[in-house]
């Protein structure tokens, strides 16, 4: 097994990933056929995705496993409160509410977090990596189709200002995923654990199709 663990889990997820690209919402967002209630719709799942990522982050910190991962130039919870004060106004807390596929996948990454701090590296890797690379070309789409001020509110999420160089932040993330502190078994559940992670994301887009059949 001389593959780097992080080729070993990109490779793995590669399909679902074309999937995720692909999938009727995410092909709307990005043809800019989506109004702007859906993605209002869609940034409040991910405030439920980040708050179960970022909750137990502070106690993970200390962990020998999942430790490395937690950096707070990552964190989106507080973009996130700002982009929904901005969408839905000062109010925005009341009438939130988690699709049954974001209630879902919060539950497992808060049991993830709670129990098996390397599950909840592929929960990390799934969601963040992800917000550095194709959130980008996300940010743009949203900026362009629904007039946010570049990189302002609304958008700020996919903003990760202590990030300076985020090719370089990749490379040393895959550095840390190369070096995680697991054995192969492990390793082969951290990838398994990433594809259920994918299939979460995937299950929150149908559902938000569903919900916006037309634009809306
Ligand atoms: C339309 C939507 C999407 C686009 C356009 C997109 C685009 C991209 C691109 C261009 C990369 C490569 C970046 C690089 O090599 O540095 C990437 C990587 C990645 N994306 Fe996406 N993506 C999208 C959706 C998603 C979703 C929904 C997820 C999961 C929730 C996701 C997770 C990831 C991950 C984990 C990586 C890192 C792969 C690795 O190098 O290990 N992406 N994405």
């Amino acid at each position: 097994m001389d593959t780097p663990f992080s080729t070993q889990i990109r490779v793995a997820s590669q399909e679902q990933h074309a999937e995720a690209e692909t999938s009727p919402f995410m092909a709307r967002m990005l043809g800019g056929s989506l109004g702007v209630e859906a993605f209002a719709r869609y940034t409040e799942q991910l405030w439920f995705v980040y708050r179960a990522l970022e909750d137990g982050a502070g106690r993970l910190a200390g962990d020998p496993v999942a430790g490395p991962f937690v950096r707070p130039e990552l964190m989106r919870t507080a973009a996130l409160e700002r982009d929904l004060a901005h969408l839905r106004g000062v109010r925005w807390r009341e009438g939130l509410t988690a699709l049954p596929s974001t209630a879902a996948y919060a539950a497992r990454i808060e049991e993830c977090a709670r129990a098996w701090p390397a599950g909840y590296i592929a929960h990390h890797y799934t969601r963040y990596l992800g917000d550095l690379s194709g959130g980008q070309i996300i940010r743009d789409r949203a900026e362009r189709t629904w007039g946010f001020a570049r990189k302002g509110d609304g958008v700020r999420f996919y903003v990760f200002e202590e990030v300076a160089n985020p090719a370089a932040f990749k490379r040393t993330y895959r550095e840390l995923l190369d070096a995680v502190r697991a054995d192969e078994l492990v390793r082969q559940r951290i990838v398994e654990e990433c594809r259920r992670a994918f299939a979460f994301n995937g299950a929150v887009f149908r559902e938000l199709d569903q919900e916006f059949p037309l634009s809306a």
